[in-house]
This record gives C-alpha cells, sequence and structure tokens, in this order.
C-alpha cells in the first residue's frame, strides 16, 4: 500500500553535488543511451566507461539487463512494469549524479513519455538523450542473446520491435548510427563531452 507521505519531510545535507562536483573534478550528468536490443547500447556505453575511467573520471553504469537480476528481478516486459522499470532506474540516476558522478543507463527505454519523464525527473541540464540508432533487421540479424529468434517463433512475446513498440527520439541530444565502429561512436559521446564543459582533456 502507498502510504500518504505528508508526515515526510526532506532533510537537506551539507555535501552538496557541486561540492562533490567540485571533489571530482568533473560534472554529475546522466547519459541515457536509448536503442533496441542489440543496438550497441551497452556495449558502447562500456566502452565510454572504460576511457572514462582510464580519465580518472567517476561514472557507474546502470544496465537494464542487470538490474533485471536485482532492483528490478519483479517487472515484466508489459506496458506497466517497463514504465516502472525506467522510473526506478531514472530515480537511481538521479541519486547517482547527487554523489558527483556521471552515469551511464542502458535500457531499451521505448516510450517517449517514460524518457520525457526522467529527463523532468533529473533536470534538462544534466540529461543527456543518446539514442544509438541501429536498424531493427541489423539487431535481428545481430541476435546476440538469441531473443529476437524466439520472438518470431512466438515463444517470447511483448519483444520491443516485433509484438511491442518501441518510439524512436525524434531529438535526442546524441544521435549516433549504430552500424559505426564502437570506437568511432565512443569518441563522439567524448567529443560531446568536452564541447560542453561537462568533462576537461
Ligand atoms: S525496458 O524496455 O524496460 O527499457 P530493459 O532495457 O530493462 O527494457 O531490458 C531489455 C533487455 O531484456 C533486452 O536487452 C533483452 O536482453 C531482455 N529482454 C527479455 N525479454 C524482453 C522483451 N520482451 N522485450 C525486450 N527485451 C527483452
Amino acid at each position: 500500500m502507498i502510504q500518504n507521505n505528508k508526515n515526510l519531510i526532506w532533510h537537506a545535507h551539507p555535501i552538496t553535488q557541486k561540492e562533490r562536483e567540485k571533489l571530482h573534478g568533473h560534472r554529475s550528468i546522466v547519459l541515457w543511451f536509448t536503442g533496441f536490443s542489440g543496438s550497441g547500447k551497452s556495449t558502447i556505453a562500456g566502452s565510454l566507461e572504460k576511457k572514462l575511467y582510464q580519465m580518472g573520471i567517476n561514472s557507474y553504469l546502470l544496465d537494464g539487463d542487470n538490474l533485471r537480476h536485482g532492483l528490478c528481478h519483479d517487472l515484466s516486459f508489459s506496458l506497466h512494469d517497463r514504465k516502472e522499470n525506467i522510473r526506478r532506474i531514472g530515480e537511481v540516476a538521479k541519486l547517482m549524479i547527487d554523489a558527483g558522478l556521471i552515469v551511464l543507463t542502458s535500457l531499451i527505454s521505448p516510450y517517449h513519455e517514460e524518457r520525457k519523464m526522467v529527463r523532468n525527473l533529473i533536470g534538462s541540464e544534466s540529461f543527456v538523450e543518446i539514442f544509438i540508432d541501429t536498424p531493427l533487421d541489423i539487431c535481428e540479424k545481430r541476435d546476440p542473446k538469441g531473443l529476437y529468434k524466439k520472438a518470431r517463433s512466438g515463444a517470447l512475446t511483448n519483444f520491443t520491435g516485433i509484438d511491442s513498440e518501441y518510439q524512436a527520439p525524434l531529438k535526442p541530444d546524441i544521435h549516433l548510427d549504430g552500424e559505426k565502429k564502437i570506437t568511432v561512436l565512443t569518441n563522439e559521446v567524448l567529443h560531446f563531452l568536452k564541447m560542453r564543459n561537462i568533462i576537461q582533456d
């Protein structure tokens, strides 16, 4: 049961996001990767995180597949549960931003409305939407987990791109061509972060 929170009062703590950013030497933001299953979200996010690590930047990758083993293990792929999945991970990302990190999220996050909800939750200045634009037929050919095959055979339902909708971002902050090399795409995001003064060289 959801409790009424009128008796809960926010406690402001002395160390702020600004102070943590100063300590880390870079801004804290979320890089929200969206795209089909198999589009390359986790691979690019992982490659980028490796680069950031080598540069001494504090980051954390929230991977949809992995979070569904723990925090979100009770959620299905229904419309309602996908929304809840995005909401939870958005809230975790928000906390991690407050902790001064560069947060990378790798979730299909198929709907405009939920991505907009997270942008509002986090604040537009700290939210970077990255669309990995890999056509469905390429993702299906890659099929790294064999899930497209299962979905086509009917053994898996509600699968994004097959019998569940993916609403491609109309105006992403970064639009990546998912057929390019991972190193090229990683550098495109790094370039964006430097241009926006989120990280320094
Ligand atoms: S989201 O739609 O709620 O954002 P999320 O990114 O957490 O999805 O999980 C997607 C991953 O779960 C896919 O990469 C795939 O490995 C796996 N998966 C299992 N069932 C489905 C399904 N019905 N639709 C999409 N992905 C699925």
